[in-house]
């Protein structure tokens, strides 16, 4: 009997183990924010560093903001009642940083700052009676709490996805303060943990709006073509509000489309629309239609492309035809101002360097990265394998974690499902092969495509060599069973012998399916020439390169490559100073934005193989 009940507690222990929790069904993220009635609140906020969270504690390590205290908590933004008064923090009289912008950047003696630091924006807003508010975040890294006008709003976990608070009724007509206790210590229980190849970059990293809407507005919708059926585009309209029974119309003058919906009881209406022949988007031609959608209550309009992707045995195929990811990886961070790169500006950069290499295609690595990115790149015709920062040791068996990353994937499907250059999902990168990691990931894999059942999902995984042969690399990792396309990373040559051991590798793929690899690379220091066995070298960077391309060049079933990385970035994990100095320099473009001489071994390549057609 006891056995009996033993089993029965593993059982349920384990199902609740990955339940999903009440909240990652309801996900009220506004979306398509920038093509809504803002009010931006980018600009100089004060701030003030709070390594003991002095100022959300008190000295009994009791939350002010639980306790009601206002005296101590920074949140109230209390100012002396008199000279008699005694407040120990000052929001004003405190220093300013730019947001968008992580603090490690703009604020020297925060450059490796890991902790706490509090900000504080005042703004003044005309009121409308008839109108809904909320305050929108595009990211902070890596936990916010919340305060409008000294009321708790919330907190939010996860430093690459957005996060939206209604403030209707906590908003004044006039003088409003927001503040927000940001928090980017590493938690060995985070997404990602406490071990990451990337500059821990804290702060309110990317743009913060108040979205002024309708009381009954549209806040969700999804237009996408149908995999299987070219003539169909499919979808959904979410209203939000009290009128949630309305008529409306999606035009799409282009194409010629006006066709009429009614959204049901709880504001939501499916859409199906019979198109004709359509201008598909591509990377040659990234043609996006003006959607206009309008309801009784509401108009919102977006940019929107349509096309298929599908995997068929071991191709891709893009609007019905193979297709090789001529691809690179990017960090979201602008070396030459070493920090988060957050503005349209900046992807434009970062972008053209991975155009004039000739790429179709960009890994954004290892987390969402913010949504001009996105939309830039779908402008520009690059294909985007989007990632959650489910990296390296996560802890597999936690549920709040598995919450955290399933959260944060919701928040990346949701924002970005209605873009055309998106084909691919990762759930992670080399992660390793547990029962708990392959239950946690697949669980993740399977609400990706609840969400969003027309992309591809994958993950970046790690190869092993054959049992008695030494130079038979496999990819057979069992996750590869819950993934379209089998990724997977590989440094041979670099942290796997020397270049030329590329020519005697066999591989072997355990899948019938599509094979990219996610990441394969060198280091060099730019201006750092030598003989080509020389490590650090240009020279040998680019020999790595040449050996590389020759062995990938060969295996017929691997359909596209990301090498790591488009450009050197900042991590706390390279040491050597005068190679590294804090710098990861595995890119084909230098922290000075010079191009090495790998960079064109790369683009002669991908120039050979796009000519090869
Ligand atoms: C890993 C990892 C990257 C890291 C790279 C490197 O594959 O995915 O995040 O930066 O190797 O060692 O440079």
């Amino acid at each position: 009997m006891r056995r009996l009940a033993i089993l029965l507690l593993i059982l349920t222990l384990s199902s609740s183990l990955y339940s999903q929790n009440e909240n990652s069904t309801k996900i009220d993220l506004i979306t398509n924010v920038i093509n809504r009635n803002l009010i931006s609140l980018d600009g100089r906020w004060n701030y003030i560093v709070d390594p003991y969270e002095n100022g959300f504690y008190d000295y009994r390590r009791r939350p002010y903001d639980e306790i009601g205290d206002r005296t101590g908590g920074f949140y109230s933004n209390r100012k002396p009642a008199d000279k008699t008064d005694r407040v120990e923090y000052d929001f004003e009289l405190s220093p300013a940083m730019t947001i968008p912008g992580d603090w490690n950047s703009q604020v020297n003696e925060l450059k490796l700052y890991e902790g706490t630091v509090w900000f504080k924006r005042d703004f003044d807003v005309k009121k409308k009676s008839d109108k809904r508010y909320f305050l929108y975040f595009g990211a902070v890294n890596y936990e916010a709490h919340v305060y409008f006008n000294g009321k708790k709003l919330g907190v939010h976990i996860g430093g690459f996805t957005p996060f939206n608070f209604e403030v209707t009724d906590l908003l004044e007509d006039g003088e409003n303060f927001v503040v927000v206790k940001v928090d980017n210590s590493r938690r060995f229980d985070g997404v990602p943990t406490v071990n990451t190849d990337w500059w821990n970059y804290g702060g309110i990293t990317r743009d913060v709006f108040l979205i002024e809407t309708n009381a009954t507005f549209i806040r969700d919708c999804k237009l996408q073509l149908n995999n299987n059926d070219l003539g169909m585009i499919e979808g959904f309209v979410q209203l939000d509000g009290a009128k949630d029974e309305q008529n409306g119309t999606i035009r799409i003058e282009e194409a010629n489309i006006n066709y009429k919906f009614k959204t049901g009881s709880n504001g939501y209406a499916t859409i199906k629309i019979r198109a004709g022949k359509l201008n598909l988007w591509s990377p040659e031609n990234p043609f996006l239609y003006n959607i206009k959608i309008e309801t009784e209550t509401d108009t919102l309009k977006d940019k929107i492309g349509f096309r298929t992707i599908a995997v068929k045995g071991t191709d891709i195929l893009l609007n019905g035809k193979p297709v090789f990811l001529r691809g690179i990886c990017l960090h979201e961070e602008n070396p030459l101002k070493t920090g988060r790169a957050y503005s349209e500006a900046e992807a434009l950069m970062l972008l053209n360097w991975a155009k004039e290499l000739n790429c179709n295609y960009v890994r954004l690595a290892h987390y969402p990265h913010n949504e001009y990115m996105v939309r830039t790149a779908e402008k520009m015709g690059l294909l985007v394998w989007e990632e959650i920062p489910v990296y390296w040791t996560i802890q597999w068996e936690n549920e709040s974690t598995f919450r955290n990353a399933m959260n944060q994937l919701e928040e990346m499907i949701v924002r970005d499902r209605n873009r055309a250059n998106v084909i691919i999902w990762s759930m992670g990168n080399e992660t390793p092969v547990t029962e708990e990691r392959i239950r946690f990931m697949s669980k993740l894999a399977e609400r990706a495509r609840e969400l969003d059942g027309s992309r591809l999902i994958s993950a970046a995984l790690e190869v092993h060599r054959k049992e008695n042969e030494p130079f038979t690399y496999m990819v057979d990792d069992p996750l590869g069973k819950y993934l379209d396309v089998l990724s997977f990373n590989e440094y041979i040559g670099w942290y796997d012998g020397k270049p030329d051991k590329c020519s005697k590798i066999n591989w072997e793929f355990g899948y019938d399916k599509p094979v990219v690899i996610s990441e394969t690379g060198a280091g060099a220091l730019q201006g750092y020439n030598a003989d080509s066995l020389t490590v650090w070298s240009e020279e040998h960077q680019a020999y790595f390169y040449k050996k590389q391309l020759e062995m990938i060049g060969k295996q017929k079933q691997i359909k596209g490559m990301t090498p790591w990385i488009l450009v050197d970035f900042r991590s706390p994990r390279r040491q050597h100073p005068v190679y590294q100095n804090f710098w990861n320099r595995k890119g084909l473009v230098s922290s000075s934005g010079i191009k090495k001489k790998a960079y064109f071994v790369l683009k002669d390549f991908y120039d050979k193989i796009e000519n090869r057609k």
